[in-house]
Order: C-alpha cells, then structure tokens, then sequence
C-alpha cells in the first residue's frame, strides 16, 4: 500500500522535531495510545465478501496481507517521506535491501548503469558483479570526476548512482552538478544519504529523483535494528514497491515501531551527532599522534565548500589516519575503554572501526591500497555520550598507541 498522504495535521511549514515526532500518524489511535500500535500480524481478514470485492475492484484503501503492508510500517513510511521532502517512501529490511531491491526495478536487459567508486562496498560489489547476469552493463567512475561521469553515459545509460558523504572518505558529491548531467542525458539520478540523513541534507530539493537511507544507522539511531528506505516521487516509488511486494524483504512491524521511536529523537540526536563530530574532528586534526583527518566541516576537507553549500551539518564520522601503521591502529583500538570497536554508524554509542580489519577483510594489501584503504585509517562513528568523555578516551588510546 502507498504511504503517500502525509498528516494534515501539522501546519505545512511546522519543524523536523515536530514532523519527527507527529508526521505520518492519525489523531486517534487504538485504544487512545499515545505511541504507535505494534500491529503484530501477518495477514488481515475481511468481514465479508463485499469488502473483499470494495478493495480488489472499486480501490479502497486497506491492507491485505504483510509483504504488501502494515498500518506501523505505513506510519513509519509517511513519516520518513515527511521528513525527506518526498512524495513516497517505501521500507526494506535492511538498507541493503533498498538498494539491491531499487536498482532491479529500474533495469532491463540491455541498459547501462555509472557508480562512482567510492560507493557502499556491497553496492559497489551488486553493480560490478550481480548485475551482468541480467545483461546489464556498469561503468565505474572516480568520485568527483564530473568530466568521467558525463563522459561514462551512454544512449542506453538508465541511471547514476553515488553517495554523499561517501564512506569512508565522506566524500561530497555535487549535487547540483548531479542534476545538471542527468537532465542533460535525461537519465534517473539515486543517492544514498545515508551518511547525511534529512536533517543534514535533502537530494530531493536539489533535483535527484531518488533517496536511499540505511535506516539501520542515524534515523534507527540506536544500534538496534536493521532497516532501510527508498524515496522520491510516487511513480518511480510505485514501481520500486512492486517489485519489493514480490521480492519480499519486507520490515516487520516491530522493526517499524522501534524506527519511529528513533525518529521521534532523531532531530535531537542530530544535533548532538553534529555538534560531536566537529568538536572531535577539531580534536584528532590537532593531535600529535593523528597524521590526517577527514570530515567535511573541516577546512582541510577536499570538498569542504561544496559540503558548506548542500549541507547543514556534518554528521558524527569522522576518518583519520594514525601515525604508526596497523600496529598503533591495532593498539589505539585495544586501548579503547568507552568507544566499542565495531562497524556500524549513527546510534548513541560511539562505535570505531578499522576498515581494512573488517569492511576490506579478505583483500590483498595492494587491493586495499588501491581504493585507499590503509593500514592506519580509523573511522570513529560519534553517538552521543557527553563529547568530551569520548574525546578523553580517545586520547588515552591514541597516546598509548604510541608506547605499545
Ligand atoms: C552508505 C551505506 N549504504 C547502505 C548500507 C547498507 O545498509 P544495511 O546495513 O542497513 O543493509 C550501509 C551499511 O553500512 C551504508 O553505510
């Protein structure tokens, strides 16, 4: 079932802690809850066979069976296109899911696809090695390169597909420049924003026709759950939730109702995400142990004026390279008493991750290289304990890196 009608009853320009809390709900609900049902069911009766016969041939609205909806997963949808700006939304499993589930809907034999190379590695991974069996054809290009994209687009070129911030890099795709090929070439532009979120940027407003979040990370928000979205206009989500009633990977209702528990902090959490991240990229890019650090509301970044034009915030990832190779990055790790070593993003413990540990695990060190992968690069997800307890331990790690 669509999710597109979003509640009447906020006023148009109400804000995203309103809309996080409130969007996508009727007034009244069962028994007069104030929370969201968990409607724990896997089909739906009908009272008889008139109302079978009203729903299949004169349109009523209603849910049948659970691949094809769910009343919590409908509220969670509305509430998700509320927040992103979009027409319709519609729920995976998992963020993986949304994007494997998006991309089949939207090819056919014979058409051409561009990734850039800095995409999600199980993305990057589906485009370059699952999607030929299906006679589909994919070109790579670097990230930023715009010249490369606009060159890699073909008459039989269906979409391009990237992400900003990109992992772990958080590399800044242009969006305006995004949009300026695809109209161009009239082809279909897909973002994955999940690193961003709604609150730290919109593609929608900047043209793109299609958002991908793994709400598995800041809209969840608490390392609890699997899930992701897909946004855009209701067309292009009606087409994506057709093949998704079939393929069924489908979120259960329980999964939902934790995801609007999380959004209803989400704006809150945000902010302390934001304010954290700054605060430590500021700290790591000052520190005598770090040799460099990524995170695009830093000067240093090298796409730090386009992230100041499309962005609000910079979210709580931040890279950085120690100084001392795998051995202080193995140690640093070890040291850590409050941060969990962990992959994973956006939930309120802070989480560390050595890429080529785990995310790059089974790669020749050349292979890992190659992408930038290094042996001394660490990603620290932010939560949002107090900043400056993770700051001190941090700096503990760090400064015990040096000694082991
Ligand atoms: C940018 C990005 N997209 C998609 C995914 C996949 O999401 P999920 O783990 O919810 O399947 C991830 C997971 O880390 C991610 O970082």
């Amino acid at each position: 079932m669509s999710s597109a009608k979003n509640n009447t009853r906020l006023r148009k320009n109400a804000g995203m802690s309103t809309r996080a809390i409130h969007a996508g709900e009727q007034r009244q609900r069962y028994a007069d809850s104030i929370t969201t049902p968990i409607v724990q069911t896997s089909t739906f009766a009908f009272p008889n066979t008139d109302e079978i016969e009203a729903y299949t041939s004169k349109g009523k609205e209603r849910f049948e069976y659970g691949r094809y909806g769910n009343p919590t997963e409908q509220v969670a949808q509305r509430r998700l296109a509320n927040l992103e700006g979009a027409e319709d939304c519609v729920l995976f499993g998992s963020g993986m899911s949304a994007v494997i589930t998006t991309i089949l809907s939207l090819i056919r034999s014979g058409d051409h696809i561009v990734i850039t190379d800095d995409a999600y590695k199980k993305t990057l991974e589906f485009c370059t090695g699952y999607i030929q069996r299906f006679g589909v054809d994919c070109t790579i290009v670097p990230f930023g390169d715009y010249q490369a994209i606009d060159k890699a687009v073909r008459k039989s070129t269906r979409f391009i597909i990237s992400e900003s911030p990109t992992n772990p890099y958080l590399n800044i795709f242009d969006l305006n420049r995004l949009r300026e090929i695809a109209r161009r070439h009239k082809i279909l532009t897909l973002i994955d924003s999940t690193f961003a979120t709604p609150v730290n940027q919109r593609p929608l407003e900047f043209g793109v026709d299609l958002v991908i979040h793994s709400c598995t990370k800041y809209l969840g928000g608490h390392n609890d759950i699997l899930a992701g979205a897909v946004l855009g206009r209701t067309k292009l989500i009606s087409q994506i939730r057709d093949l998704h009633n079939a393929m069924g990977g489908v979120i259960d209702p329980h999964c939902c109702y934790l995801l609007l528990r999380g959004l209803k902090t989400f704006p809150l959490r945000m902010r302390a995400h934001n304010e954290s991240g700054m605060k430590m990229a500021r700290f790591l890019e000052g520190h005598p142990c770090v040799l460099r650090t990524y995170y695009p509301g830093l000067e240093s970044h090298p796409h730090h004026a386009i992230a100041r034009k499309q962005m609000s915030g910079y979210g709580g990832v931040v890279t950085f390279e120690i100084k001392g190779g795998l051995r202080a990055a193995k140690a640093f790790l070890n040291s850590l008493k409050l941060c969990y070593i962990a992959p994973s993003l956006g939930g309120v413990e802070t989480l560390v991750t050595h890429p080529g540990l785990v995310s790059y695990y089974g790669r020749t060190r050349k292979e890992r290289y190659a992408l930038g992968i290094k042996d001394n690069l660490l990603r620290l997800a932010m939560g949002v304990e107090d900043c400056d307890d993770i700051i001190a331990d941090v700096d503990q790690a760090l400064r015990k890196s040096v000694k082991k």
